[in-house]
């Protein structure tokens, strides 16, 4: 009925997670970096995904379990270790961030599968990715489950490798066109952030005195 709008606990999972991607966009993608058991780097990319808090530094990964029920390797290697890198993805990466998606038997490395080059991290076991304009290392802070398929997992950013010449340390400035991030649409479909615009943030007064000299024109 017009006016309506769509009641979302009568869709169906498959609309409303379409509705719900297609509506909120674009989202970032944290491509991630595990070990399983044996020492292999799993790489999984996530869009349900955003940084929530600067203090605690904490980023959110919405975790969804295989269509069989059984949690994604990322997921079971988290719960194992608690240990994960979150690469941001820009333009350079976005083809082997959508190979890491390939559903690779569990203790396939994506990583070893892709040719991606690794280093080693600092605060934690986990490799990073070379190729990765940003690698956050991070511990797992605390996971949440909604449903039996579903979890959000909420970690901790202990600390953040940039590749060189994309911040400025000194004001902590991040050099939007040599990073060159994308974002996820919905389904295959993705964006370039190269079309930006400013709106400077003002106090109720300078609203106040903008707003006045408009009427006063
Ligand atoms: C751009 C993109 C975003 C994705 N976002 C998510 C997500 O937020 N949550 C999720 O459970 N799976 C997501 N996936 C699917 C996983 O990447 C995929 O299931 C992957 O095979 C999991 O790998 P793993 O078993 O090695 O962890 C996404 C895939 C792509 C290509």
């Amino acid at each position: 009925m017009a006016g309506m709008g769509i009641s979302l606990r009568e869709l169906d999972p498959r609309d409303r997670y379409k509705l719900l991607c297609g509506v909120i966009v674009p989202r970032p993608i944290a491509l991630v970096t595990t070990l399983d058991e044996n020492g292999a780097v799993n790489a999984a990319p996530f869009s349900f995904f955003n940084v929530f808090s600067e203090s605690p530094a904490l980023i959110v990964l919405g975790l969804q379990h295989k269509p069989d029920h059984s949690p994604k390797d990322t997921t079971r290697n988290i719960h194992r270790d608690g240990e994960f890198v979150v690469h941001m993805v820009d333009e350079a990466l976005s083809g082997a961030m959508n190979d890491c998606a390939v559903d690779f038997p569990s203790g396939d490395s994506e990583v070893a599968a892709t040719g991606l080059a690794t280093l080693a991290s600092v605060d934690v076991k986990v490799p990073r990715l070379a190729a990765a304009p940003f690698a956050l290392e991070c511990r797992r802070h605390l996971v949440l489950n909604f449903s039996p398929d579903r979890e959000l997992l909420i970690g901790e950013v202990l600390r953040v490798h940039a590749r060189e010449g994309l911040v400025d340390e000194a004001n902590m400035y991040v050099d939007l066109d040599a990073y060159r991030p994308i974002g996820r649409m919905f389904g295959n479909l993705y964006t370039t952030q190269r079309d930006t615009f400013a709106l400077s943030r003002e106090s109720h007064a300078q609203w106040l005195a903008r707003t006045q000299e408009l009427k006063d024109a």
